[in-house]
This record gives structure tokens, sequence and C-alpha cells, in this order.
């Protein structure tokens, strides 16, 4: 079993370095929780990192849908309703884990990095290209 989940290559860049730069941040995350999940850490240290992922991905889709909003981008709709349906499947998860009637496994694992490289290589990529065609910007300092 490979010691790195995510291995972050430029086809994953939707060509804003912020956004990518959030983007990797998550990857991290989710490479940390599965190192400490392989390791077989204690819960309390995977309920920290769990914890620390929800909070980072919240501003991140934040991020993402304050430009939706500003650029009045035409599928707003559709994808903050993919961001709330991950939203909700990780607070039940999270929840589930907290008292202690599931557990992560492989499973869980995957599911976290096909979603997160699918959405980034699907739906991110859709509003970036969208934005780039109109000449929008992300400037860093409103980020
Ligand atoms: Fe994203
Ligand atoms: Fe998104």
């Amino acid at each position: 079993m490979t010691k790195t989940l995510i291995i972050w290559t430029d086809k994953y860049s939707v060509g804003y370095d912020e956004i990518d730069s959030q983007h990797k941040k998550l990857a991290r995350m989710i490479n940390d929780l599965y190192a400490s999940f392989t390791q077989g850490k204690a819960d309390e240290i995977i309920e920290n990192i769990l914890t620390e992922m929800i909070k980072y991905t919240d501003y991140h889709f934040k991020t993402e849908e304050k430009y939706f909003e500003k650029y009045n981008y035409s599928e707003t709709k559709l994808h903050k309703e993919q961001h709330q349906e991950f939203v909700t499947k990780v607070t039940v998860f999270y929840d589930d884990f907290k008292n202690g009637s599931i557990t992560i496994t492989y499973d869980t694992m995957n599911f976290l990095r096909d979603w997160l490289l699918k959405h980034i290589q699907g739906s991110d990529k859709k509003y970036s290209i969208e934005f780039k065609n109109k000449n929008y910007a992300i400037p860093k300092n409103n980020l």
C-alpha cells in the first residue's frame, strides 16, 4: 500500500494560484488523514484531523462560492449543491466516527480522494474555464 494517497500533479490545476493552493492543502489534509489511518493512530488524533479538514473544506467552498456570486457563474446552483452534498456526507461520517459507531476504512479514504479529484477536474475546472474566458480575476489578496 502506498504511503501517499494523493500525489498532486499539474493536471489538477484550475489555473488560479490561490484556488490551486487551497486544493493542495485539502489534498495534504486527506494525505495526513490517510497516514494516521494506516499507522493506526488514536481516534482522538484522527478526529482532530477530520475537524480541521471539515473547517478548511468549508472555508474553501465559501471562497469558490463568493466568486460564483461575484461573477454570476452560470452553474452556481448545481455547484453549490455538490458542495453541500459533500459537506452533509462528511458531517454525518464525522458524527458517527465521534460517537464510535463507525471507523475509518479504505473505502472512506478512497471516497475522499475520488470526490476531491473528480470535483476539481470536473466542476472546478468548469468555472475556472468560464472565468478565464471572461478574463475574471481571483486576486490573491481577496482570499
Ligand atoms: Fe474546489
Ligand atoms: Fe468546488
